[in-house]
């Protein structure tokens, strides 16, 4: 049996290779200043009601304030908006998070990333603390598709671009091709 340590090690390595989505979760406080987030803990949960959930630790900045508002958008990542990532995952660069001109403001006040592939507001209707992240169950109150359906992809540490290997013009050889056996 791993002890507690390696099972986690074993589970982080474990996630490293699956790939997920990224959105920004972002937020605004009683005073009107935007928080934000990436994260790719985002499932949708149901249709009916539509509905989406998101993990959040309890020690990013922006959980205190989702805790109170109970309202989040979630932006959907392409790779046009990559650059982005950094800042929104980085604190030392939280300066950094609302300066591009892609954001606006929702019923002049919630922020969200009219150039993402999509953005989905949610009003949070269950928050569930459990061990360092509390698991926030939104209800969509609203989804905005953007100009680009195409996703950006978050695979061992690193964003990617999708591949469709069933595309005429796929070639098994490129670099970034998966490697192994393709016969
Ligand atoms: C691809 C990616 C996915 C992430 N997913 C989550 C997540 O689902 N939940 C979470 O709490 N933090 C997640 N993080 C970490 C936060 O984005 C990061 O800790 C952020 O800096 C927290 O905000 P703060 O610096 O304002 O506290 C993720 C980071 C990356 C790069």
């Amino acid at each position: 049996m791993s002890k507690p340590d390696s099972l986690a090690l074993s589970l982080r390595q474990a996630m490293r290779r699956l790939a997920s989505g990224v959105v920004l979760v972002t937020t605004v406080d009683e005073t009107g200043a935007p928080y934000g987030m990436a994260a790719s803990s985002m499932i949708p949960v149901s249709m009916a009601p539509p509905s989406m959930l998101v993990a959040i630790h309890r020690e990013a900045s922006i959980h205190p304030v989702v805790e109170r508002v109970r309202r989040c958008c979630l932006n959907l990542l392409g790779p046009e908006q990559s650059p982005l990532l950094e800042p929104f995952s980085r604190t030392a660069l939280r300066a950094q998070r609302f300066t591009s001109p892609d954001w606006q403001l929702e019923a002049g006040e919630m922020p969200y990333l009219a150039s993402a592939p999509a953005a989905v507001f949610c009003e949070l209707e269950r928050l569930v603390d459990y061990g360092t992240h509390t698991i926030c169950v939104g209800r969509v109150t609203r989804v905005l598709l953007g100009p680009s359906a195409e996703p950006l992809v978050w695979l061992d540490g690193a964003a990617r671009r999708l591949v469709n290997i069933n595309a005429p013009d796929y070639n098994p050889a490129s670099p970034d091709a998966p490697s192994g056996d393709s016969s």
